[in-house]
């Protein structure tokens, strides 16, 4: 899981002028200082990285944050569900972005669902998000944070509609 996810960490500006998409630095929600030092420092091996990711989202990702939320559906693996899911949050994070609010992606909690079913493991990431839910018709799809930003954040690179469309 770690490989697959570092797989989507652009490593610098050249990178990441290739790709338009994918992770960096520069958009990781890093305190300024932090984000000087990372630059300056050779690119973390993977499981590094994710370690020190992984404290972020436990220290700092969510404990501050005003909201935390989930878009959830009938059957998290049905496709249209899945695809409804993630055009609602694109709306969503426009709609709110326009407003002058900040919200983030945190969808480790369901990808650990298929990690789980993937390795045959105890379901444990279900059964944490089902605890907090308590709907039993609905399963969590997409996990979120939101609230007023404390700092302006640099714009994520995007492929333009040229470069993601086909003439017919
Ligand atoms: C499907 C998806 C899942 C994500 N899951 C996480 C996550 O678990 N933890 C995290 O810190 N960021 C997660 N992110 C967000 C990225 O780390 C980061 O916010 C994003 O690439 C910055 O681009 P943005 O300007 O589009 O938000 C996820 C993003 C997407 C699209």
């Amino acid at each position: 899981m770690v490989e697959d996810s570092h797989a989507w960490f652009r490593d610098g500006p050249r990178d990441m002028a290739h790709e338009r998409s994918g992770l960096e630095l520069d958009t990781a929600g890093l305190s300024p200082a932090l984000l000087a030092a990372a630059k300056f420092l050779p690119a973390l091996p993977a499981e590094q990285s994710h370690g020190a990711w992984a404290s972020q989202t436990r220290d700092i990702h969510v404990p501050t944050a005003a909201l935390l939320g989930m878009i959830s559906v009938r059957d998290r693996y049905d496709r249209p569900q899945a695809l409804a899911a993630g055009r609602l949050w694109q709306r969503i994070h426009l709609e709110t972005s326009a407003a002058g609010l900040a919200m983030q992606p945190l969808n480790q909690p369901v990808e650990t669902i298929d990690r789980e079913r993937q390795t045959d493991r105890e379901a444990k990431s279900e059964a944490r998000l089902a605890a907090v839910t308590h709907e039993p018709g609905w399963q969590p799809t997409f996990v979120f944070r939101a609230g007023y930003p404390a700092r302006k954040a640099i714009a994520s690179a995007r492929r333009s509609v040229e470069e993601v469309t086909e003439e017919a």
